[in-house]
């Protein structure tokens, strides 16, 4: 492992990043950009044709100059697999870890990912792994390094740094935001110490265990989960008190230790906050512990999109309207275009069960994705047609619009909609509209 740490300091060695989505494709910029040999390896042919033709998903337009410069520079290769080569080699795994079901444990493509950079290794290599994984994943794996006759932390280096990325904040990114670190021995740490001091200044706080650090990951997702739960069902009490639970957030904020703001909304999703904190529960298991917050939580932002269907159905038929509604915004958060396992998705099933005609409204929709989006979504199939602009004969025949996101691409026209009483009735998820005595459109909100 010295003189891998000596090649790491002189750059004369190489990166390999295996999945090249919404943390491996910035991360593998990043390092190119500050003049390593790095190669993209996505086991998906389509997005590296894709990316090889210079074609960016939305959220990643911001480093396309970056990136076409360190193409050209030839600093960062496009593969869909590794290459053997003399010099020292770092493995980065940022693949997906879906939650586990009976066909796909959540570490599958984590392991075939090492397995396949295994193929081309030698001693001396080193493999640091940024998904988020279930506990004991980073010593299974180095298990599996060790079966190919290395010895873990002699001459073949392993870490565990997951990535924290929150998408489209603007004040902590990849370059800002500190990471925990396991490494298998010091020399490694120091090679780990020298990559991401070009990925985020070097701010690592190294933890000795393995365990520690996958249970760091899980347990800032479960917090998460835990507080948006926990503000959800304070928004269903408020909605039974007739006090606004912006208010009363509003208020609490003001206490300047031991509280910190959560928004009401109808449900975390995305690839981490759901999922994450189930490592936490199957850990548990293992010990005959109930994870009981976990739980709660998981269930709680399961039943939430069922809670606004039934006060959207029951103000519906209260209004005497026909079952139309157009859920407008169908990715996990605003202003990303990623969909899984999202709310929105949630929502129009639970409509569409419930014999409503459903639409969506969401600029991010690509229609040639649907299929993907529904397996992402854990769905078979669901009928509904989205628009990507909302114009006016768009919304004839419409009931409600149920806002589940508010895009800075779409919140004018919705304001617009709301303000010239386009529609009979809006219900805003997010609490985020304020009453207009002008308008004649009914406005109801979560926790209102
Ligand atoms: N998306 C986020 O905001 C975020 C934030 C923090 C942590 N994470 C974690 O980071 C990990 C990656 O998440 P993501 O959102 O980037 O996933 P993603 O689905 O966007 O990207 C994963 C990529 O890996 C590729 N892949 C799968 N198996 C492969 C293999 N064997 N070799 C090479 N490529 C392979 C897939 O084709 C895909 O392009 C997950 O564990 C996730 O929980 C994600």
């Amino acid at each position: 492992m010295k003189n891998t740490l000596d090649a790491v300091k002189s750059k004369s060695f190489s990166i390999e990043v295996f999945g090249l989505g919404y943390v491996g494709f910035p991360l593998s910029v990043r390092l190119a950009s500050n003049g390593f040999k790095v190669r993209g390896i996505d086991i998906n042919k389509q997005r590296i044709e894709r990316l090889k033709n210079n074609e960016l998903m939305d959220s990643e337009l911001h480093l396309k100059n970056e990136f076409i410069h360190c193409r050209e520079n030839k600093n960062l290769e496009l593969e869909t697999s590794p290459i053997k080569s003399e010099e020292p080699k770092i493995g980065i795994i940022s693949v997906h870890t879906p939650i586990p079901d009976e066909n796909i444990p959540s570490n599958k493509f984590v392991k075939e990912a090492i397995e396949n950079f295994l193929e081309t290794s030698k001693a001396g290599d080193m493999i640091i792994l940024e998904s988020s994984v279930e506990g004991g994943t980073t010593e299974e794996m180095e298990k599996i390094v060790e079966t190919k006759g290395y010895k873990i932390g002699q001459d073949f280096g392993f870490s565990f740094c997951p990535e924290r990325i929150d998408p489209q904040n603007k004040k902590w990114h990849l370059e800002n935001i500190p990471r925990i670190i396991y490494c298998s021995d010091d020399t490694s740490y120091k090679i780990a110490e020298i990559i991401y001091k070009n990925v985020n200044k070097g701010h690592l706080l190294r933890v000795d265990s393995p365990r520690t650090a996958e249970v760091v990951k899980s347990f800032e997702n479960a917090f998460r989960l835990v507080n948006i739960s926990l503000v959800n069902e304070l928004a269903i009490l408020c909605d039974k008190l007739g006090i606004s639970v912006k208010d009363v957030i509003k208020a609490a904020a003001t206490k300047p230790f031991g509280f910190m703001p959560f928004y009401p909304g109808a449900g975390a999703g995305g690839h981490c906050i759901p999922k994450d904190p189930r490592f936490l529960l199957d850990a548990a298991k293992k010990y005959d512990l109930k994870f009981s917050t976990i739980e709660n939580a998981l269930q709680i932002n399961f039943e939430i999109p069922k809670y606004i269907c039934d006060s959207i159905q029951r103000s519906i038929e209260k209004l005497g309207l026909e079952k139309s509604v157009l859920v407008c915004g169908l990715t996990y958060k605003p202003d990303v275009e990623d969909m899984r396992d999202s709310p929105g998705f949630k929502l129009l099933n639970e409509f569409k069960k419930r014999n409503f005609k459903v639409s969506s409204y969401d600029p991010y929709f690509k229609k040639e994705l649907l299929s993907k989006y529904l397996k992402e979504n854990y769905l078979k199939s669901l009928d509904f047609e989205n628009k990507n602009e909302l114009a006016d004969e768009d919304l004839k025949n419409i009931s409600c619009l149920c806002i589940v996101q508010h895009h800075t691409k779409s919140k004018f026209r919705l304001m617009e909609i709301y303000e010239k009483s386009m529609v009979p009735f809006i219900y805003d998820c997010q609490s985020q509209f304020d009453e207009k005595p002008d308008s004649k459109t009914i406005l109801d909100s979560l926790g209102s």
